[in-house]
Formats: structure tokens, sequence, C-alpha cells
């Protein structure tokens, strides 16, 4: 089950480049693409013979496809049947509202009156090449999005699961942190801070840091799939998150966007946005590529979760302190179901 009336990154703006792009959202499959400067979605499935639209091309009015030709606008509107002179109204496909915006092609699944640009979760930093060079990678995750949800809601997992790149220090991670948890109106917020702790490998592979740092993390959940984590250190001592991070200090900003695909796969988008060094691109490089791998890492812990969640399910699960804020996340995606399944008459705008 999946919230629908919601906003869902369906792919990077430039993936529309080089013509259509076929993804499966919500378990329904769906054909993007550009034409006149403008990003469409239509469902990949023609209403001629159910020939898949993946199987066509983009040509200036639309998709056509592959099996008999007919053409396709962004509304799914039939504007071409070869050999045929009059286009019944009804030959059309289902469309989905899209917006393109910083640098992502977002798609509401739901009802399209209600899609309301204005509640797309924001990332700025995607257009500010200068202040923040950033690298962004889409990675298949064969678990349900809201694992890899709970996985970035609860950073303690940081301790076991990235000891190679920045985590590790369970004492830091699991028993010193300070953390201030804010439900939002549509999600939840946290900030936590690690003070006076040894850095971890990818944070002095990109800064040579000669004692130990204050490190914080602040992480916006927007639900029910997206969140966009600011991440700092500086030399311990140094003013922490108010430091002038210009003189020496790391600074990143991420963002996830975790899409559904089916039940138990889903869309994994994140972007690194590389604050320290910006005019070197090895520099982003590098934390792109540490990134890359410690996701990798939750990439296989997550699938190997979904698996045996599959075959045992949820019976005898606890939770502990460390869950608090993943509870709130998943507590603000059970309204939107239930919102949207009628069982509770709430809009969470
Ligand atoms: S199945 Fe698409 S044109 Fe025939
Ligand atoms: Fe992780």
């Amino acid at each position: 089950m999946f919230v629908r009336n919601a906003w869902y990154v369906a792919a990077w703006g430039t993936e529309l480049d080089d013509g259509l792009v076929a993804r499966r959202i919500c378990d329904e499959a769906i054909v993007l693409f550009r034409t006149n400067g403008r990003a469409w979605a239509i469902e990949d499935r023609c209403c001629h013979r159910a020939a898949p639209l993946r199987l066509g091309q983009v040509i200036p009015t639309g998709v056509q496809c592959g099996y008999h030709g007919l053409v396709f606008d962004g509304s799914g509107r039939c504007v071409m049947i070869p050999g045929q002179d009059t286009i019944p109204d009804n030959v059309r496909v289902r469309s989905y509202p899209v917006v393109e915006q910083d640098q992502m092609i977002w798609i509401w699944m739901g009802e399209a009156e209600v899609a309301d640009a204005n509640l797309i979760p924001r990332f700025p930093y995607h257009d500010d090449a200068k202040n923040w060079p950033h690298k962004r990678k889409l990675l298949q995750v064969k678990a349900h999005y809201m694992l890899i949800v709970d996985n970035l809601m609860d950073f303690t997992h940081l301790a076991y699961v990235h000891q190679k790149n920045f985590g590790g220090d369970p004492e830091g991670h699991v028993v010193a942190p300070i953390q201030v948890v804010d439900r939002t109106l549509r999600g939840v917020r946290f900030t936590r801070w690690i003070n006076d702790r040894p850095p971890p490998p990818t944070i002095l592979n990109a800064v040579p840091f000669k004692g130990n740092i204050d490190r914080w993390q602040d992480v916006e959940f927007i639900a029910p799939a997206a969140i966009v984590q600011k991440s700092g250190s500086v030399d311990a001592g140094t003013g922490g998150r108010d430091a002038d991070c210009s003189q020496g200090g790391f600074q990143a900003r991420l963002f996830h966007g975790i899409t559904p695909e089916t039940e138990n796969s889903s869309l994994y988008f994140w972007s690194i946005g590389n604050g320290h060094r910006t005019d070197d691109p090895s520099a982003t490089e590098t934390l792109f590529q540490e990134i890359a791998g410690a996701f990798e890492e939750d990439r296989v812990i997550l699938e190997a979760e979904q698996a045996s969640l599959s075959e045992s399910g949820e019976g005898g699960l606890i939770n502990v302190k460390s869950d608090r804020t993943r509870l709130i996340a998943r507590h603000v995606v059970d309204l939107m179901l239930q919102a949207e399944s009628g069982e509770r008459k709430l809009a969470i705008a």
C-alpha cells in the first residue's frame, strides 16, 4: 500500500535528455519524456494493443508506440493514428502530473485535481554548483521504501554499518549524541550533535583535521519519501554549528528521494553537495565515492532485512530508544494512508 496523493522523484532531470525513461512507481508502469522543454509522464501501456510505450520513441509531438505507430502527447491524448483521419476522444492513456524542479522530475501518483506543486520538497543546492558542487546517483534497493526511511531516521546504524567511511565510533554515535526532535507539519526533523570525537575516515579524507571534531547532522523527513540532510564538522570547541566553515571545516548537503517501485523494491535517488574545496572537482568526486560506498553498505543490510521480513513478518520485533524518530516518520505516513483510505478525514498538507 502506498501513499498516492504525494510527490515522488521519478527521475533526475538530465535522464530525460536522452529520450524515454521507463519506471515502475507505486507498482504502476510509467514512461517519462520531454517535449518542447517540458517533462511529461504517461502510462507505459498503449491503449491500442497494450504494447509497452517504452519500446517506442520520443518525437516532437509526443511518444510514438513502437508497434503500430500511434502517437500520444504529454496529456495522454492520442494525436496520430497512422492511416486514419479521425481520432475518437477516448483514444488516450493515463497521464500523471509532473513538475521539473531542482533538477529532478517529480510525479504525483494520486488524484490529479489535488496535486499542489507547492508541496514538493525543495533542494536548491542542485542549482548552486558554485557553493555546492554535487554528484548524484540512482540506486535500486530490493526493500520496501519505508525500510530506507527507517534507515535514514536512525543514525545509530552509522556506528556499525559504516565503520569504514563516515561511521564507526559507537561511543560517539550511540551513547554520546545529543539529539533534538521536532514533529513538523509534514514529517519530522531531528538534529544530532556528536561533540569532541575523532573524525571518521570519510571526513578525515576530506579535511585533514588534527584532532577531535564537533559534528552535526540536521535531517528533515518530508513525508512520505524525501529527506534533506545538512551535515557539518569543525575542530572541536571552535563554535560548532555556528562556526565559519570556510575556515577549514567540512560541510555537506544530501538529498534522499525514496520512491516506492513495488512492495519490495525502491528507487533511491540520492545526491551529495560538497561544501569544502568547492573549486576542486576531485574533492566532490572523492566525497561522492565515499558516500556511494556507504549507501551500498545500506543497500546490503536493507535487502537482507527485507528478505528476513518477507520470510518471517514483523511479529516479535521490539523498539528501542533510537527508534523514536523513525516511529514518528512512520506515524505521519500512516496518517496519510488513513486519510487516503477514508478512515480518517485528515489532510496532511
Ligand atoms: S499497440 Fe501501440 S499502436 Fe498498436
Ligand atoms: Fe546508512
